[in-house]
């Protein structure tokens, strides 16, 4: 064999993923598997497991991979997609008999559909970093002595687990490991220069017990709490792993006497790094940044429910340096959205004990992500107590909402301005929600909380597959202050047309009151701006 055609073939069997590894995670018990689906990566079988409106399955990977999926039951497989579309996996997949195959090359988040069956999300993330093990140097283990988690999920391990966090903290920072098991817990905080590592397999379980937490604020007649923190004031605070933290939302906020959750939250914190856990069924925004600075989230997945409401996937309020990166938020609420409230303040009582001044939103960029809501994919809002400025959502997906992208201001004077939407896709619009079904939707509502302008807004290399069934409402409270001005909607391809949206009617734009400055631009047949609102 010529020695070109040797490496040629090397190259090759390496290309197509002989050599690429695959990590997998045992899931706890406590989660039910599939009876729907079953996955196998390049050979290893990965554990689906069963959840209300999807069923879901978690493997890390570092090269090509083959990845089937089977049809449990027998069944032949008719009809699938695989989204995001962009990525045209539908086209290179083939089904035979019960099952569907294809070749991936790089790790994605993917939302399968499968004839009528409940959809199968498959959540691909690359290799850890820094993956520890009981034995890593230095790591503070809670399962062994001297801290002793029960790792069974029969008793709290709160105790255990926040006394190695305040020994690693106390010592200057430290890992605290949390191997594969299930921890049933009060709120954990994580301070100053603790790196707190969740083992793949591991469960940190909320249970919503107003003996156990402490409430911090009120709504619908509720009380409700932060299930995973970080101390106030503190800074260089990690969390990271394959591991789950699960609110279990469903059935804690079922009983009235419980305290509804937020599962996650850096708060009031600087230097923060997550990467790679689920945060998985809050009854309440799942993933909240509140007052922080320097944040970094990475390779971070919300599950949570569609028959739940105010469930957020991620909320950035009053932050600053906010990179989201690799993220799939799955919930009823937004999916991702940036707000500015006031700390202190009473108009949302879940910031009534947040420490610090009010703090404006700045440069937040939140790219490559997947976002499946009943709602917003992408949203401004509606927290408007303080400026927010400089806010990117690049590179997205949105799999199904009302509304992809947009503003919706409501409570407060602060300003917005220089927000960007850029490279995203809509996949669909099929939700209806207070009789708007709409691609886009830029709003404000006056509720005497004060006022302030919306102006600076890009929407561009935007593809819809599908525009929704109401046209983009674009819409001030008064003009002045209140007014929305200054949107630009660029280079909109309309999969019906099968081109960019060359007219304002095309892209579902319609001159509504107290706007200003709304334009539409296309660059597929010559360039040309349409004053759409002068
Ligand atoms: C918020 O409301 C509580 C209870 O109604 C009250 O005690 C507190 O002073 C209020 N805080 C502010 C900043 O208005
Ligand atoms: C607008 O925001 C982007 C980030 O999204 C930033 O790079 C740019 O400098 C900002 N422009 C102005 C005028 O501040």
């Amino acid at each position: 064999m010529p020695c070109w055609l040797l490496s040629a073939l090397i190259l090759s069997i390496f290309i197509n993923g002989v050599l690429a590894k695959v990590w997998t995670y045992k899931q706890a018990d406590i989660f039910p598997r599939s009876n729907e689906f079953k996955i196998r990566v390049s050979g290893q079988s990965v554990d689906v497991v069963q959840f209300k409106d999807y069923d879901y399955a978690h493997f890390s990977m570092d090269g090509p991979v083959d990845i089937e999926v089977e049809k449990v039951n027998n069944n032949d497989v008719g009809v699938f997609s695989i989204s995001p579309l962009k990525l045209d996996i539908n086209s290179k997949a083939t089904k035979k008999g019960t099952k569907i195959t294809w070749n991936m090359k790089e790790p994605h988040y993917l939302i399968v559909r499968v004839d009528g069956r409940k959809r199968l999300v498959i959540l691909a993330d690359p290799p850890e970093d820094k993956p520890f093990t009981a034995n890593s140097a230095g790591v503070r283990n809670v399962k062994a002595s001297p801290y002793k988690a029960d790792s069974t999920g029969k008793t709290y391990a709160t105790e255990a687990i926040q006394k190695a966090i305040e020994d690693a903290t106390k010592a200057g920072g430290g890992v605290v490991y949390v191997p594969a098991g299930v921890y049933k817990c009060g709120t954990i905080i994580v301070r100053p220069n603790v790196h707190l590592y969740l083992e793949g397999g591991s469960v940190l379980q909320y249970t919503g017990d107003p003996n156990v937490y402490a409430q911090w604020w009120r709504k619908y007649n509720r009380p409700y709490t932060f299930f995973l923190r970080t101390s106030m004031w503190s800074s260089n605070v990690k969390i990271t792993g394959r591991g789950t933290v699960w609110g279990d939302g469903k059935a804690t906020f079922g009983e009235k006497e419980k305290l509804g959750v937020t599962v996650m939250a850096p708060m009031v914190t600087k230097n923060f790094l997550f990467d790679g856990p689920i945060i998985k069924e809050g009854s309440f925004w799942h993933f909240h940044v509140i007052n922080s600075k320097d944040v970094s989230i990475r390779n971070a997945k919300v599950l949570g429910r569609f028959d739940m409401g105010e469930n957020d996937g991620f909320d950035i309020t009053e932050s600053q340096n906010v990179h989201i990166k690799r993220a799939v938020a799955i919930v009823w609420d937004d999916s991702f959205s940036t707000k500015a409230y006031d700390p202190g303040h009473n108009n949302t009582d879940v910031f009534n004990r947040i420490e610090g001044p009010a703090m404006p939103v700045k440069n937040v960029l939140i790219e490559d992500t997947l976002a499946w809501t009943g709602l917003y994919g992408w949203k401004v809002g509606q927290g408007a107590n303080v400026a927010q400025s400089n806010i990117l959502f690049r590179d997205g997906v949105v799999y199904d909402c009302s509304r992809a992208v947009g503003v919706e201001r409501k409570y407060g004077p602060g300003h917005f301005s220089n927000i960007t939407w850029q490279n995203i896709d809509v996949e669909h619009v099929s939700v209806t929600v207070g009789s708007k079904r709409c691609w886009a939707m830029f709003h404000g509502v006056d509720v005497g909380q004060g006022r302030g302008t919306t102006a600076g807004m890009r929407v561009e290399k935007v593809h819809l597959y599908d525009t929704g069934t109401t046209p983009v409402l674009i819409e001030g409270p008064n003009t002045g202050d209140g007014l929305i001005s200054d949107v630009l909607f660029k280079d909109v391809y309309v999969k019906s047309l099968g081109r960019q949206a060359h007219t304002a009617a095309e892209a579902k734009l319609t001159a509504n009151k107290n706007v200003k400055n709304i334009r539409l631009a296309y660059s597929d047949s010559g360039s040309k701006t349409i004053q759409v609102v002068a």
